[in-house]
């Protein structure tokens, strides 16, 4: 009766009940069986789960970092909850996750491949991949990087650019009130562009515009609560219309935007001057053409730009949006800043990499912007690559671990406020910038963010250029913006809002 009215609540027919019923019977037996393991009964303990559906009424699907937070004040630091049919361990709080990503560093640094990526990148690329693939792949793609100038003066420079890009388009909006996001995200995806690709885009580029469109699409629904569904049941939804399935016609694009780019390289590659990422891993495909099991293979290349452009195009750019946002409801964090920014740097020059050492209170403010608004709350999840035994519970190799990041960057033993936006987490009673292991929006560890240098860069140039230029002031009442959430998932989206950009 039950599966006849799923059945027709999900519009299907006769032959469609037949399919539903093969399918909730597959998942069963494959929950049976994994319930039936002998290492089931050494897992850290966690709430009890339902067949089939594990604890999926226990995690809040809007919110799922705060429901962790709160299954750990009942169940521990570690403890387990089933994605379905499948356990994963949570690592509550800074000794916990310290231990497990820094002490342990080796044993946990695996990636654990949700379903949704699994179908995305299928084990390709550096944020999917495990093993000698993912060895490989992450010193090469560090390695260039800065040979290209990552966390150095050329990028600097090209920050520089790009926030004056960034500034004039603001300016041509001529005091009409705007929504910063997509100029926010454009300058952001260029830096990455110029790494990659070796050029920058234009804002009015409509190749761009879709890439960029696409890509924070591809955010918003990876960080919404169906994908989370999508997670629980991917052989089921897999048959169902939804989200998901824009999600991956979103990918096929994109991956067909970066194929041609890709050819158009190949096409004008110089051996002896390489541009750009892309030239670089091409030619390293070429020296290892003759080894048989080589990790720089087409498809390799085409994931690694595509994780760079996902992962460093919306990860600064939303916090920009959130900075922005934040700066406006608080004008008097504003103002200080203003102030330090006219003390250090006037405003004959633009701010450069080595003012941040003579500007505490900047650096705060952005310190306290990514504690606050935990932008990635569960990391992406790692997977252990061994058996392993952790504070008296035995974690089999190749189960999902969950670092909840939230628990650190909100922690009650480690921040004063930590509900609250407060500066002063990052500052001494001298006023002199304060830092704190506890700060770990960039993850820690083996698999700690390799952007983390250029985020810095990005967000320090962006925001102390702006903020040279313009008072970032809200349509509505400052007091009324509402710096909670609207999205919380993979990632945390703001609300949008509107603002004026007043020139100072
Ligand atoms: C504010 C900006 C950023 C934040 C908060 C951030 C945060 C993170 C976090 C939490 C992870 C997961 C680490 C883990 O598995 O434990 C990650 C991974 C990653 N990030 Fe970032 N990120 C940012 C910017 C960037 C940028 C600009 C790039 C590109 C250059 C980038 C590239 C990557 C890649 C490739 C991975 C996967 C690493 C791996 O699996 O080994 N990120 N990032």
């Amino acid at each position: 009766m039950f599966l006849y009215s799923l059945a027709a609540a999900m519009g299907l027919n006769g032959p469609g009940t037949t399919l539903l019923f093969v399918l909730l019977s597959v998942l069963f037996i494959k929950w049976f069986l994994k319930h039936k393991q002998p290492w089931k009964g050494r897992l850290p303990p966690g709430p009890s789960a339902l067949p089939i559906l594990g604890n999926l009424f226990q995690v809040d699907r809007r919110a799922p970092n705060k429901s962790l937070m709160k299954l750990g004040e009942q169940y521990g630091p570690v403890f387990t909850i089933w994605l379905g049919s499948c356990p994963a361990v949570v690592l509550c709080g800074h000794e916990a996750v310290a231990e497990a990503l820094i002490e342990r560093g080796h044993d946990f640094s695996g990636r654990y491949v949700l379903p949704v990526f699994r179908k995305l990148a299928n084990g390709l690329g550096i944020a999917s991949s495990n093993g000698e693939r993912w060895k490989q792949l992450r010193r090469f793609t560090l390695s260039t990087l800065k040979n290209f100038g990552m966390g150095k003066k050329s990028v600097e420079q090209r920050n520089l650019e790009e926030a004056q890009f960034l500034v004039t388009a603001i300016r041509n909006k001529k005091d009409t009130s705007l929504s910063p996001n997509f100029l926010l995200r454009c300058a952001s995806s260029n830096i990455i562009c110029s790494l990659v690709f070796g050029d920058r885009f234009d804002y009015e580029d409509k190749r761009f515009l879709t890439l960029t469109e696409m890509i924070s699409e591809n955010m918003r629904v990876l960080s919404g609560p169906w994908i989370q569904l999508y997670n629980n049941f991917p052989t089921i939804l897999d048959f169902l219309p939804g989200p998901h399935k824009k999600l991956f016609r979103n990918s096929a694009d994109l991956q067909n935007f970066m194929n041609q780019m890709i050819q158009s390289h190949k096409e004008s590659l110089q051996k002896d001057v390489p541009r750009d990422f892309i030239d670089c891993f091409l030619i390293k495909m070429e020296e290892e053409q003759h080894k048989h099991d080589s990790e720089f293979i087409h498809m390799n290349l085409l994931w690694t730009i595509m994780d760079l452009f996902f992962a460093g195009t919306e990860t600064t750019s939303t916090t920009l949006q959130w900075a922005i946002q934040i700066l406006a409801k608080y004008p008097q964090v504003q103002e200080k800043i203003h102030s330090e920014i006219d003390e250090v740097v006037g405003s004959c020059r633009r701010p450069t990499v080595e003012d941040r050492a003579n500007m505490p209170y900047t650096d705060a403010v952005i310190h306290e912007v990514q504690r606050y608004i935990d932008l990635v709350p569960m990391s992406l999840p790692h997977t252990v690559t061994r058996d392993v035994e952790f504070r008296g519970y035995l974690i089999p190799k190749g189960t999902c671990v969950v670092p909840l990041l939230s628990s650190v960057l909100k922690g009650t033993s480690q921040w004063e406020t930590p509900e609250e936006f407060n500066p002063n987490h990052f500052l001494d009673e001298n006023g002199h910038f304060k830092k704190s292991e506890s700060f770990v929006a960039f993850s820690a560890g083996k698999r700690i963010c390799p952007g983390e240098s250029l985020a810095r860069m990005e967000l320090f140039l962006f925001l102390t250029t702006l903020l040279q230029s313009f008072v970032f002031k809200p349509v509505i009442d400052h007091k009324e913006i509402d710096i909670s959430p609207a999205i919380s998932g993979l990632a945390v989206v703001p609300n949008d809002y509107e603002f004026y950009f007043i020139s100072r």
